[in-house]
């Protein structure tokens, strides 16, 4: 087993380590969920500062041209851009992720409509896995009710995707990275099998995006979305991002309410202030209302630390420290009732690592006592993010340790630990 030196080495070694001092975060903390919500970036405090006093408190209105927030959604979209294999000009930042899901569906199953392929005209089935994230889910099963034109939801199992794929599928949504298990899609192979058979792909890269190199341009792949507040480092709520490949925005241009969330930011021409509606022919179309310019400035900070370490060199070290507490975790809880989650082959996982264990809830419970910071999934599932750019290797062995007191001494099992709040 690894020993905690070897870590200590480990990180004085890491080309990466400079970054984690980019950072604000607690001493005694070791924080591994930041697959749920990003750390704090220490350059987040003052640009909005400098966006709250100085542009909005002195440039007043007038910031909207002089500092440029007219541009930010479209400016920090094609830095994410850069890391999900994106050109700039296909990507903005706006709304949430369960709203930019039901406005690329939509102008998905609208292309299928328009365009039928393969054999099959009238495909309705929009293929997903059983296990996506619930939002993902409800917003197909709210699309499918208001459209009222008999599309289906359709759900398989994690393996069984790639097979059911067939030529009744309109549109193949997944998430690339699993939110309870970190199990990965092959993001290419899945689109090209829908492709193949006629069908759109449309991926939801919330537990990817400045994680893991994504390549959704080389993929060709159709749509994406993903959160803001993750490995993007944004802040709690912070504005998702959507991905529509350049093809589509074209042979779209002609259908006004394919995007149906027409509002005056998708219009061609919003300060002209048209009675009738006219979508922007480019990304903007996806765009619904005024910015949050004080969201979208922390976002920007937030996607700069990414950047600046390089999304290929975060995942050598993200693979590094999964193995590692993989294995930590195995030679010191062997009998205590943990099971890994997660594929054992990092080419088959994102950023993060889970254990099931029958009192999982209880248990993460105790370990944020202890300042070992994951989180519980339902049913069983202890969820344990590796966001490489804070993440230490020593971080993981002091996580490791933890995980083997709390099961060895059953900590879990006191009073405190089984009360649930609101959010887990
Ligand atoms: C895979 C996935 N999709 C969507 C969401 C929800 O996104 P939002 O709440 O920003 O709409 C989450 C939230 O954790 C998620 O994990």
């Amino acid at each position: 087993m690894t020993a905690r030196a070897e870590c200590v080495a480990l990180d004085a070694a890491d080309p990466l380590r400079a970054h984690r001092a980019a950072f604000a975060l607690p001493d005694g903390v070791v924080y591994l969920d930041g697959n749920s919500l990003g750390a704090l970036p220490r350059a987040t405090g003052a640009r909005l500062r400098e966006v709250i006093e100085r542009e909005w408190g002195v440039g007043l209105i007038r910031s909207w041209n002089d500092a440029r927030w007219i541009e930010l959604p479209r400016r920090v979209g094609a830095k994410i851009a850069r890391l999900i294999g994106a050109d700039g000009h296909e990507v903005v930042c706006t709304d949430s992720t369960s709203l930019n899901l039901f406005k690329v569906l939509a102008a998905a199953l609208r292309l299928q409509s328009l365009h039928p392929r393969g054999s099959t005209a009238g495909r309705r089935v929009i293929l997903s896995e059983r296990g996506n994230f619930p939002t993902d889910l409800y917003v197909a099963q709210g699309l499918t009710d208001l459209l009222g034109a008999g599309h289906e939801l359709r759900l398989v199992d994690f393996d069984e995707v790639a097979d059911a794929i067939d030529d009744r599928t309109a549109v193949v949504m997944l998430t690339h990275v699993n939110f309870r298990t970190g199990a990965m899609h092959d993001l290419a192979g899945i689109t090209r099998r829908a492709h193949d058979a006629g069908a759109l792909a449309i991926w939801d890269l919330a537990h990817s995006a400045g994680a893991l190199p994504v390549a959704l341009n080389a993929a060709s792949a159709d749509f994406a979305v993903g959160c803001g507040y993750k490995y993007l480092n944004g802040g709690p709520g912070a504005p998702a991002f959507v991905f529509a490949a350049a093809r589509h925005l074209t042979s779209l241009v002609h259908e006004p309410f394919a995007q149906p969330l027409a509002g005056w930011f998708g219009h061609r021409t919003p300060f002209a202030f048209d009675a009738g509606y006219a979508p922007a022919p480019s990304i903007d179309r996806f765009a619904v209302g005024t910015p949050s310019i004080l969201a979208l400035a922390a976002l920007d900070v937030g996607v700069d630390t990414v950047l600046a370490a390089g999304v290929e060199a975060l995942r050598a070290k993200s693979v590094a420290l999964a193995r590692q507490f993989v294995e930590l975790v195995e030679a010191q809880c062997a009998g205590l009732g943990i099971e890994l989650a997660s594929p054992r082959d990092p080419d088959r996982r994102g950023s993060q690592v889970c254990f099931r264990h029958p009192h999982a809830f209880a248990v993460m419970q105790a370990l944020i006592a202890r300042g070992v910071i994951g989180d519980f999934r339902e049913p069983d599932i202890l969820r344990f993010g590796l966001a490489p750019l804070y993440v230490r290797h020593v971080d993981v062995w002091d996580a490791a340790a933890a995980v083997a007191e709390v099961l060895a001494k059953r900590e879990w099992q006191r009073t405190e630990f089984q009360r649930r709040e609101a959010v887990t």
